[in-house]
């Protein structure tokens, strides 16, 4: 059992660190050496030149699971994306109940969206966390490292479609008090739930977008449409 975990994590590592490595962004600033070491991977990517490098720590809910370690660099850019990597590794291996393939699938499907629309700047799920069903907790997505990592369901964007069971779609987040600030370039956001069998409301998918009314009606039914795809992972 444990070891069926291993490989399927390390599946889905591989899928991450081919993310990371295909990034355009990552190629300009040929980072070329990426270690990631937890109790249940330990793996290296690239070549180690000898120059000094930089760790990442891996933590969910200031427990210390490991660490990414890459070469040392000044660029802004590559450091969010190797803080993502660890954020949503930290995530990863805390997540195995949701099944780790199902993560897999879920990034797969935010990336070819990421690409068909670099406005949307952040793209994730949250899901009810099973112990404590009145917060949500972040799960896969792609983007900067959020600092909402659990969001009470009385609060922010989030809180409010698990809370009505139903899509918010905000053409202007500044304009509603109950959004929660994730970054600055946001401008606009959609948040649709998943419903499980008995039709709760347990997670969802949640888009940032950089420009203002990111979302029309045919966007916000496509990603109703993948909200009921997801509902099988929950
Ligand atoms: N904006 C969300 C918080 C989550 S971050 O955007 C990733 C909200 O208002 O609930």
């Amino acid at each position: 059992m444990r070891q069926e975990v291993r490989s399927s994590l390390n599946e889905n590592f591989n899928s991450i660190v081919k993310r990371v490595y295909l990034d355009p962004l990552f190629i300009s600033q040929s980072l070329s050496f990426v270690k990631v070491e937890t109790k249940n991977i330990r793996l290296e990517c690239g070549d180690f030149s000898g120059a000094s490098t930089q760790r990442f720590p891996i933590q969910f809910e200031s427990q210390n699971l490991g660490f990414v370690e890459a070469l040392d660099f000044e660029s802004k850019t590559t450091k969010k994306a190797l803080q993502n990597l660890s954020q949503t590794l930290g995530a990863l291996e805390n997540g195995e109940e949701l099944g780790l393939s199902a993560k897999s699938k879920i990034l797969t499907s935010f990336e070819a969206w990421v690409k068909e629309r670099p406005d949307f700047n952040w793209i994730g799920i949250y899901r009810r966390d099973p112990i404590k069903p009145q917060e949500l907790i972040v799960s896969a997505f792609i983007g900067e490292p959020t600092p909402h990592i659990r969001i009470p369901l009385d609060r922010g964007i989030c809180g409010a479609a698990i809370y009505e069971g139903r899509s918010l779609n905000i053409p202007n987040v500044k304009s509603d008090a109950r959004y929660l600030s994730c970054s600055l370039k946001t401008k606009s956001e959609l948040v649709v739930p998943i419903f499980n069998q008995l039709n709760e409301a347990v997670a969802e998918i949640d888009i940032d977008c950089a420009s203002a009314n990111g979302f029309d009606a045919l966007t916000q039914q496509e990603f109703e449409s993948l909200a009921k795809e997801f509902s099988v992972f929950f």
